[in-house]
């Protein structure tokens, strides 16, 4: 009787809806906050997860997509519109089933997790690969709503803001106040706009009696916050943050500079590496974009940046089975024996 509503009507009071307003949700949010024992002793902090990948469609990106598809509904749209990465499209296609709606998708050709690619297939969206990366497939999804009657949900809607921003809300409300540092992956700049406006909100009406230092990180090859220009060929194994002309970038230096926190970079090669410390060490499995949280906070530690005794939030935002393959690369192949529990207990050096 107690089930989790979904953010909208969790936290309707703080979101711009309605009584009258059509929620389109698939109960999306209340994500777990999970203790990281081993990112702890390693940082000498108490360090939690935000599991993102808990959420239906498998990425924090439902926090918005109900909020963008309950607006879109409620204005009368019969079609809505995305470029995506993957983990937008496959959000976006869900949540338009549920409001009987016709979704689009513009994806990079070639590079998007096949998982993600099946999510958007199977729930009837209809999909075109753009001979371009994710910044073209922004530029020409923007066109096509400035144009014709389809409305863009990307995070550059700033409905898709509101709802996300309800993951910061929870934090608070788990640990009775903020953390003292928030960390995630930076791709579009849309999710570290949206936590610092909810950190905002609730220090503000006294919920909260500080806000978080903000530290993004972005992936080497894709870097442009970093880099402070355009990326014109990002690139990355992270396909979900492979993006080089971030939407919200005013937003996301904001966050930065205003909360006294930093953006930096992880390699391709300690991204993975947290991606497995992750999964073997702390039994949480994600994409390769959401362990650049992880990452960054592992070099900032290594660098001596983490004093200790804080309390830590790393999000990861999507679940490791959108993406599969980097689980699989490199790992032993399991080995095949007989129907023989002696065989068996021996391969298992049991006996
Ligand atoms: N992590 C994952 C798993 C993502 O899918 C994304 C963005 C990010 C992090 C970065 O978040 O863009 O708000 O800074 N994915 C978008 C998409 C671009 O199309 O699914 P951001």
């Amino acid at each position: 009787t107690h089930q989790w509503r979904g953010i909208i009507e969790e936290y309707r009071d703080r979101l711009p809806v309605t009584d009258t307003t059509p929620v389109v949700t698939l109960r999306e949010g209340g994500t777990p906050l999970v203790p990281a024992q081993v990112l702890s002793e390693r940082t000498g902090c108490e360090v939690h997860l935000k599991v993102e990948g808990a959420n239906p469609t498998g990425s924090f990106k439902d926090r918005g997509m109900t909020m963008a598809i309950t607006r879109a509904k409620e204005e009368g749209a019969q079609a809505v519109i995305c470029a995506s990465t993957g983990n937008t499209s496959a959000s976006a296609a869900a949540y338009a089933v549920r409001a009987g709606m016709v979704c689009a998708v513009l994806v990079p050709q070639g590079k998007i997790a096949l998982g993600k690619m099946g999510q958007a297939l199977v729930h009837g969206a209809k999909i075109l690969q753009v001979d371009g990366n994710f910044d073209d497939c922004l530029t020409l999804a923007r066109g096509l709503s400035e144009n014709y009657p389809v409305a863009l949900v990307n995070s550059v809607n700033p409905v898709r803001i509101e709802g996300q921003k309800t993951a910061a809300f929870e934090i608070v409300d788990m640990l009775g106040d903020a953390p003292d540092i928030h960390v995630l992956p930076v791709g579009n700049a849309g999710n570290i706009t949206a936590y610092w406006k909810g950190y905002g909100e609730y220090a503000a009406d006294g919920l909260s009696t500080h806000r978080p230092r903000m530290w993004g990180f972005q992936a080497s090859g894709s870097a442009p916050l970093v880099r402070g220009e355009v990326v014109k060929d990002p690139s990355t194994i992270a396909t979900a943050i492979r993006i080089g002309n971030p939407a919200s970038w005013d937003f996301a230096i904001a966050a930065r500079d205003e909360s006294g926190g930093f953006i930096d970079e992880v390699t391709d090669r300690e991204i993975l590496r947290a991606y497995r410390l992750l999964a073997a060490q702390e039994g949480v499995f994600v994409e390769p974009a959401s362990a650049a949280s992880v990452a960054g906070l592992l070099k900032a530690a290594e660098q001596g940046k983490v004093d200790p005794g804080q309390r830590i939030v790393c999000t990861v935002t999507g679940n490791g089975l959108k993406d599969p393959d980097w689980a699989v690369a490199g790992a032993p192949q399991p080995v095949t024996v007989p129907v023989d529990a002696a065989a068996a207990a021996e391969r298992l050096g049991l006996a």
